[in-house]
């Protein structure tokens, strides 16, 4: 029995919360250290999300400051309050509202032009992946948008499970050792998972190891 089976399938997601708990202070400065994350910048402000915007799991800020750039107003959850006070550091409190919740519990209050998250869906377990996808759905307005950009990148030490498993390890800066869920996503197959739960969303690679997605939902 691994350690997942004896702590059940939320023991990891808390533990989950703790790792960025934990790396929030490192992670907040941390800048994306690969080719590519021009292309999401660019992307992002090529979809525009106008309007209402709601940001799931926005870490430290990092990208609600540009959305602010075209929403009229951010509403941003984290379930980490060291995260949430980086980002309120960075963006202040003009245009946005911060919640901090469990997204695995959370439920929206109010609807949304756009739907925005950067590097969540990967940390989303595969036995969740449509019922995140209908909270997505309940947060839209009708003809609402989703856009989110994230990558598939996993060292080959943090395959504690191995290569096929969605577990895997992270260390924080003291050594300290937690699970994380990270799903390797591939962008067509992504693309092809997303259309079979009514979503008509255009998966992109970057030239590095981001991708990044936008489209809606079919109605009906
Ligand atoms: C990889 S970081 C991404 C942060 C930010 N979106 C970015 O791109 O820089 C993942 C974020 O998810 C948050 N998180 C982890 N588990 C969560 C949960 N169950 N509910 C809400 N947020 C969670 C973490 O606190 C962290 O800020």
């Amino acid at each position: 029995m691994n350690r997942t089976d004896a702590e059940g399938p939320d023991g990891l997601l808390q533990e989950q919360v703790g790792y960025y708990r934990a790396i929030a202070e490192e992670y907040g400065h941390l800048a994306l250290p690969f080719p590519g994350a021009d292309e999401l910048t660019a992307a992002l402000d090529a979809f525009r999300p106008t309007g209402s915007v709601l940001e799931l799991a926005c870490g430290p800020g990092r990208w609600t400051a540009q959305l602010l750039g075209h929403a009229a107003d951010v509403t941003a959850v984290d379930a980490s309050p060291e995260m949430i006070a980086l980002a309120s550091a960075r963006v202040g409190a003009e245009r946005v509202r911060f919640v901090r919740a469990d997204l695995f519990r959370w439920r929206p209050d109010r609807r949304y032009d756009v739907v925005f998250f950067g590097f969540w869906l990967s940390h989303v377990p595969h036995d969740r992946f449509a019922a995140f996808w209908e909270l997505v759905a309940d947060c839209l307005k009708p003809g609402g948008r989703v856009f989110f950009a994230d990558d598939a990148y996993r060292t080959a030490d943090e395959l504690i499970e191995g290569e096929r498993s969605t577990t895997i390890r992270r260390r924080s800066m003291d050594g300290t050792a937690y699970r994380i869920v990270k799903v390797p996503y591939e962008p067509a197959d992504l693309e092809r998972r997303l259309a079979r739960l009514g979503w008509r969303v255009a998966v992109r690679p970057t030239s590095g190891p981001f991708f990044w997605g936008s489209g809606h939902k079919e109605a009906g």
